[in-house]
């Protein structure tokens, strides 16, 4: 009994820690994600993905539908094992555990998803025009339930919007 507290406390506490850093956990769901990349942004295989702040990595094993590269950057250790777990058989995910603010993006870099903290908003599309200014071409933005201020919508579907976020240095 006791020891089953103290893993319970102890998760409960990872995840407390993380809301102090970001978002809390909130999964999107499956099939708005697979509607969203269908009617916003057409992924294929020439694509690279990165979902900032990765969760359980449903959005990764949704990427690698439409045959799509993908990197999921994940504070929270626990949630980082078990979508590194889900997605151990895809080839093409890789999972960090990291604070996103602090992550380069690599060159292929094409199409962010983020499902966070409207007050971090700014702050991240701030990070990801420095990230596009370094690899030398714009990045497509799936920004889910959140505006980003500054830029005009591309497209929308129900509670996500694209953008195309320019280098800025
Ligand atoms: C609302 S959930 C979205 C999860 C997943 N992207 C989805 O759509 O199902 C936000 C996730 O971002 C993570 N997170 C928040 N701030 C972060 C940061 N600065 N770096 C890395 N992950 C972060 C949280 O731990 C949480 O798992």
């Amino acid at each position: 009994m006791p020891i089953v507290f103290w893993i319970i406390a102890i998760i409960a506490l990872v995840f407390c820690l993380t809301v102090i850093f970001g978002a809390p956990y909130v999964p999107s769901r499956n099939e708005e994600i697979k509607k969203a990349f269908k009617n916003l942004y057409p992924l294929s295989k020439n694509d690279l993905l990165i979902d900032l702040g990765s969760g359980d990595g449903k959005v990764l094993i949704a990427a690698n539908k439409f045959g799509a590269k993908s990197i999921g950057i994940e504070l929270n250790p626990i949630l980082v094992a078990i979508s590194r777990w889900r997605t151990r058989r895809i080839k093409n995910a890789k999972i960090f555990c990291r604070d996103f603010f602090l992550y380069d993006f690599p060159s292929e870099t094409t199409v962010v998803y983020v499902f966070g903290d409207g007050r971090d908003m700014p702050r991240i599309v701030r990070h990801i025009e420095k990230q596009a200014a370094k690899i030398g071409h714009p990045i497509y933005l799936i920004s889910h339930a959140f505006k980003a201020e500054g830029y005009k919508a591309e497209k929308t579907h129900r509670a996500y919007y694209l953008y195309k976020i320019k280098e800025k240095k």
